[in-house]
């Protein structure tokens, strides 16, 4: 449905259109069809380099879109216990429903001990759990990933163990533009990502992302 492509219209133009009317028929389609994404930052620091980056995400997102940021620092250690006798606790349960509801996933992670930190491991593990209804929030979920680290080599293995876990859990990630944020010490400032190159490889992944959504979704 939608103005999927100029070569590829399921719905009728205006028979006497020009680019302009075109680009207005798109932009009003994208609005009526926003791209709800939810943040995941895998640092529960208080300054962190990728709590920052997903700031500035929601600071250079597309027309359209949405960013929300999600709280996992309430998430108890996994535990199937606790699963099968009390059902998921309440900031799973929300983190769950919060994913369910959202279109696409962005993921800021730390590298700690070359993968990723057990806190987003744990939440990710809760969140894989299918429900009572045996409902999959991250099935062919969309998602983004990006990492900030102080050293060289910018969350480079925490990212592909992270791509690792996506296959289980059925994610649809997205491999470019790779966003590796080395160094990170240099390009924030009060917690404010100021790099201005490393901002706009941000914007550009968010937009990737929002394409490849729509795509997903045959607009
Ligand atoms: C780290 N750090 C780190 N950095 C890295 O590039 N590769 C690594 O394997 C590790 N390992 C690691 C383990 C643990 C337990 C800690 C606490 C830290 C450093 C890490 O990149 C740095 O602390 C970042 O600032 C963490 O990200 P946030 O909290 O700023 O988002």
């Amino acid at each position: 449905m939608g103005y999927p492509s100029v070569t590829n219209l399921a719905v009728p133009l205006p028979t006497r259109y020009n680019g302009d009317v075109l680009q207005h028929s798109l932009e009003d389609f994208a609005m009526t069809h926003p791209v709800r994404i939810v943040g995941i930052s895998g640092s529960l620091r208080r300054d962190s380099f990728n709590t920052g980056l997903l700031h500035a995400a929601r600071e250079l997102l597309p027309a359209a879109t949405t960013l929300d940021l999600a709280d996992i620092s309430a998430i108890p250690l996994y535990n199937q216990d606790v699963q099968l006798e009390q059902g998921f606790p309440a900031p799973v349960q929300r983190l769950r429903d919060e994913i369910a509801a959202a279109d696409a996933l962005l993921i800021a992670t730390p590298e700690y001990n070359y993968s990723v930190p057990g806190v987003l491991k744990n939440a990710l593990d809760w969140v894989s759990r299918p429900g009572p209804q045996q409902e999959l929030p991250f099935n062919r979920k969309p998602l983004a990933i990006m990492g900030a680290s102080p050293s060289l080599f910018g969350t480079v293995r925490a990212q592909l163990h992270l791509r690792q876990i996506a296959v289980y859990l059925n994610l649809l990630p997205i491999n470019k533009p790779e966003v590796l944020v080395m160094r990170a010490g240099d390009k924030f400032r009060a917690g404010r990502l100021v790099d201005e190159p490393t901002r706009a490889l941000v914007a550009d992944l968010v937009q990737a992302l929002v394409n490849w959504t729509r795509e997903l979704r045959g607009e």
